[in-house]
C-alpha cells in the first residue's frame, strides 16, 4: 500500500508519496512540492532533508547503531581490517580472498608518488596546515592521473585504489615535510597500515617496525572513521561529485570540509582542550561551566553529535581501546584520566543529560593516537584517510544513480527588493 502525506496550504491540499527505507525509516517525498504548490522548505543545518537515497551506512542515532552495509560496527572493529573494510563500503560485500588480494595488490602498487609531485610539498610552507596540503596535493593527483570523465567499472576500481593508497603516502609526506625529514619511499612488502607507519617514521638510516599493537589499533581508528553516512564532508563530496566532478576533485573538496573543528577537526580541538586542562590552564568543572554558557562560544569538543542521542557507538569502541593500546604499549599519559573525568563529569550534569550529549568518536581517538607517537596537527589527516573508502562509495552511488541531478538547493531570499543603482558620485 502506497503511504501518503497530507499537507494543506491555504486552499490546496497535496498527497506527498511517503517512501519507506529498508530499516522503516520514513521519508515525505517532497519533489513535486515546488511544482505542484509554488512552496519550498526551509531546513538550515539539513537536519530534517533526505538528499539521497543510500545502501551504504545505517545509523539508528536513538539506540547508538552504526552500520556498513548492514554488519554492526563492532563485528567489523573485531573481525576485519581498514582494506576489507574498504572493500565492504564500495563494492556493498565483503572481498572474496582473491579481490581482497587483489585489492592489496593494487594498493601496494599505487602507493609510491610521481617523482615530480613529490616536489610539489617543497611548494607549501614548513608549517603549512596539513589538511590544506593534503587537499591540495589530492586534487593535484588529477594533473598526475587524469581521470576519464566517464569511468568504466575497471577504471573506477583503479582510481578507487589509487587514492586509497596515495593519500596514505600524501599524508606521511606532508609530515615529513613539516618536520625537515627526508621522505620514505613505500615499502612493497608491508600492508597498508605498517606501511604508512613506515612512511612517517623509518629513516633512511633506520627502519620503524611498528608495533602489532600499533597497526592494530591503527587500523580500528581507519575502520570507525571509515564511513558516516551524509556527514557534512561526504554530502560535500555528493554535492561536488553531483556536478559530475571527478573522484579526486570531489574528494578533495571532502577534505576541506572534514577540515573544521566541528567536525574532523574536533579531534585536534579536543585534545588541546585536554592538553589546557592537564596544565591548569582551565579545570575540567570551568571547561564544562564555559560549554554550557553559550555567550563563551565554547563547546565541549568530542561531545554531541547530530544525530546519535544516545551514545555514539565508535566512542564505545575506542574508549575500550584506549586503555588497551596505552596498557600496551606501557604509556601512561594523564590526558587519559583528565579525558575520563571530564567525561564523568559532562554526563552527571543535567545540561548534558537533557540535551543527550554524549561522548562523541574524536573524544578519545585523539589520545591513541598520540600514544602512537603521531602528532596533534596530523589527527584530521588521519580521520581524511580513514574516511576516503566511505566519500569514494558515496560518489560512485551518486555517479551510478541514472536517476540523480545536480545538487542544487533553494533559498528563501531575504536581501534588498528591487533597487536602483546610484552612481559612485551621488553615493
Ligand atoms: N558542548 C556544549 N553544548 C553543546 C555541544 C557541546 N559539545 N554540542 C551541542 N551542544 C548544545 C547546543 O548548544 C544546543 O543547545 P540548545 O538546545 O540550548 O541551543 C544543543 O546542545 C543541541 O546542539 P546542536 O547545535 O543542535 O547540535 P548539532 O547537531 O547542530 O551539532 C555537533 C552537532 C557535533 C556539531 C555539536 O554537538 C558540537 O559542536 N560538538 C563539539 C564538536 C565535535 O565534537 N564535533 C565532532 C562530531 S563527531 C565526528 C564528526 O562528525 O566529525
Amino acid at each position: 500500500m502506497t503511504r501518503t502525506a497530507t499537507l494543506t496550504f491555504g486552499d490546496q491540499t497535496i498527497e506527498l508519496p511517503v517512501i519507506e527505507g529498508s530499516e522503516g525509516e520514513l521519508g515525505v517525498d517532497i519533489s513535486q512540492l515546488r511544482a505542484k504548490t509554488g512552496l519550498i522548505t526551509l531546513d538550515p543545518g539539513f537536519g530534517n532533508t533526505g538528499a539521497c537515497r543510500s545502501a551504504i551506512t545505517y545509523i539508528d542515532g536513538d539506540k547508538g547503531i552504526l552500520r556498513y552495509r548492514g554488519i554492526p560496527i563492532e563485528q567489523l572493529a573485531e573481525n576485519s581490517n581498514f582494506a576489507e573494510t574498504a572493500w565492504l563500503l564500495i563494492y556493498g560485500k565483503l572481498p572474496s580472498q582473491e579481490q581482497l588480494d587483489t585489492f592489496s595488490e593494487r594498493l601496494r602498487f599505487h602507493a609510491p608518488l610521481h617523482e615530480s609531485f613529490k616536489h610539489h610539498f617543497e611548494g607549501f610552507p614548513v608549517d603549512a596546515p596539513p589538511m590544506a596540503t593534503l587537499s591540495a596535493m589530492i586534487n593535484t593527483l588529477s594533473c598526475f592521473h587524469p581521470e576519464s570523465p566517464e569511468p568504466d567499472e575497471a577504471e573506477f576500481f583503479e582510481e578507487a585504489a589509487r587514492l586509497i593508497s596515495k593519500v596514505r603516502t600524501i599524508a606521511a609526506y606532508s609530515y615529513r615535510r613539516s618536520m625537515g625529514l627526508p621522505y620514505i619511499y613505500p615499502a612493497p612488502h608491508l600492508h597498508y597500515v605498517a606501511n604508512f607507519l613506515h612512511m612517517m617514521f623509518s629513516n633512511p638510516y633506520e627502519q620503524h617496525v611498528a608495533s602489532p599493537e600499533v597497526v592494530k589499533a591503527l587500523n580500528l581508528i581507519l575502520m570507525l572513521h571509515a564511513d558516516h553516512e551524509q556527514n557534512c564532508s561526504t554530502s560535500t563530496v555528493r554535492v561536488v561529485g553531483s556536478s559530475k566532478a571527478n573522484l579526486f576533485a570531489s574528494c578533495a573538496a571532502g577534505v576541506s570540509a572534514l577540515w573544521g573543528p566541528l567536525h574532523g577537526g574536533a579531534n585536534v580541538a579536543v585534545l588541546e582542550m585536554l592538553e589546557s586542562i592537564h596544565r591548569g590552564g582551565i579545570s575540567a568543572e570551568q571547561a564544562l561551566a564555559q560549554a554550557k554558557d553559550k555567550s563563551s562560544g565554547f563547546r565541549l569538543m568530542g561531545f554531541g553529535h547530530r544525530v546519535y542521542k544516545n551514545f555514539d557507538p565508535r566512542a564505545v569502541i575506542l574508549k575500550k581501546a584506549a586503555d588497551e593500546v596505552l596498557g600496551s604499549l606501557g604509556v601512561k599519559d594523564p590526558l587519559l584520566d583528565v579525558a575520563r573525568r571530564l567525561e564523568q563529569i559532562a554526563l552527571e550534569d543535567p545540561y548534558f543529560v537533557e540535551r543527550k550529549l554524549y561522548p562523541n568518536v574524536d573524544f578519545y581517538s585523539g589520545i591513541i593516537m598520540r600514544a602512537m607517537g603521531i602528532p596533534t596537527n596530523m589527527f584530521t589527516v588521519i580521520f581524511a584517510i580513514g574516511r576516503m573508502p566511505g566519500w569514494i562509495a558515496h560518489w560512485k552511488e551518486q555517479y551510478d544513480d541514472q536517476a540523480g541531478r545536480i545538487a542544487r538547493p533553494r533559498q528563501i531570499y531575504t536581501g534588498n527588493t528591487e533597487t536602483d543603482y546610484v552612481a559612485i558620485g551621488k553615493r
